[in-house]
């Protein structure tokens, strides 16, 4: 199969890529670069430079490549700045959506994934939320993932693709840019290897469901290739693609510091690392939010495969190898 990612430089599409050629699936991306980078992408897969929201843009693209499948990841995805511009995240968000499913209804493409986010359709939540959990969006951004999921349906049901929306949880690993504002594992590996000390906010005791970067990848793979009975043309399955497990900030940051520390002691570099600092509370921050992956495992037959102690030691290696 040929597919479509777009977004496929970013973080979680270019382990996207990965998953599709490791599978002996061809590969293109469609990506701005305004957070993605080339460097992310193994040699030969085709980078068409272009903005979702540039309807020829993407038209053109897609009339060339003519993806049997489209895995959309492109997004504008900081809250912060959704609230500050939610034109421009409508823009990016929306508008760009219904571009890619525009050109990919015109250009016979059978099935589209969308990345959809458990974090900002559930709200608040104290045990792991299953799909059919009230939506409660309340940043711009989230709507947009609200919104995003009814376009599919939409384009489903009028033009008969198969579509799916994975909801993830906190997804970290390799390739996570840590100058965006969510990721908090990138971010501390950062300011280990510079020696300083994490920056936890408030108390700390923020809940969240880490799931690793490739183990995502692979609930993608299986949405876009499988042979699903419940993946089928005029319809939209929505699935939580996370753990079902929580860690707070303070457990995570301690994990981080030492899986660094154990790096940084296998390559001759011990070093104790400082303990964190604490700074004041971010105003709407959720307490906590977990969501059930039990849907996932019966229809894409996805579990995750790797612990948050195993990728979390993953993630400060490759941090350190100089990410
Ligand atoms: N990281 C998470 O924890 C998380 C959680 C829930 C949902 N998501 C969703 O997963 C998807 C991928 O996120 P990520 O963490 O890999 O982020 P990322 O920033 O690494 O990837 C996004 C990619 O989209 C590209 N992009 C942005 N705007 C574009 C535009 N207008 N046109 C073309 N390309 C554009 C960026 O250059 C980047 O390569 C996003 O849709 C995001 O909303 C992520």
């Amino acid at each position: 199969m040929k597919i479509l990612v777009t977004g496929g430089a970013g973080f979680i599409g270019s382990h996207i890529v990965d998953a599709i050629l490791a599978a002996g699936h061809s590969a293109a991306v469609l990506d701005d670069l305004s957070s993605g980078s080339r460097e992310n992408l193994p040699a030969g897969v085709p980078l068409h430079v272009a903005d979702i929201a540039d309807a020829d843009a993407v038209e053109r693209v897609v009339a060339a490549e003519r993806p049997d499948a489209v895995c959309h990841q492109a997004a504008q995805m900081s809250v912060s700045r959704s609230v500050r511009e939610p034109a421009f995240d409508a823009r990016v968000n929306v508008i760009g959506l219904v571009n890619v499913l525009d050109a990919a209804v015109r250009h016979g493409s059978k099935r589209v994934v969308f990345a959809s986010s458990g974090g900002v359709l559930y709200g608040d939540v104290t045990t792991p939320a299953p799909e059919d959990t009230p939506a409660n969006p309340v940043s711009p951004y989230g709507i947009t993932k609200w919104v995003g999921e009814r376009y599919l349906e939409f384009y489903a049901r009028e033009h008969g693709l198969a579509t799916v929306a994975l909801r993830y949880s906190n997804v970290y690993g390799p390739r996570q840019n840590p100058h965006g504002e969510a990721g908090v594992v990138a971010i501390f590996c950062k300011k280990f290897l510079a020696g300083e000390p994490a920056r936890i906010n408030g108390d700390g005791r923020y809940v969240r469901d880490y799931i690793y970067g490739p183990d995502v990848a692979r609930a993608n793979l299986v949405a876009l290739t499988g042979d699903l009975p419940q993946v089928r043309s005029g319809s939209l399955v929505s699935l939580n693609i996370g753990t079902g497990h929580g860690a707070d900030v303070n457990e995570l940051e301690a994990m981080i510091r030492g899986a660094m520390q154990d790096v940084l002691a296998a390559r001759g570099k011990p070093a104790s690392l400082p303990l964190p600092e604490h700074g004041p509370a971010r105003a709407g921050d959720l307490r906590s939010n977990m969501v059930d992956p039990a849907s996932a495992a019966t229809v894409l037959g996805w579990r995750p495969e790797v612990s948050l102690t195993d990728g979390l030691a993953r993630t400060a290696a490759w941090f350190a190898s100089g990410g």
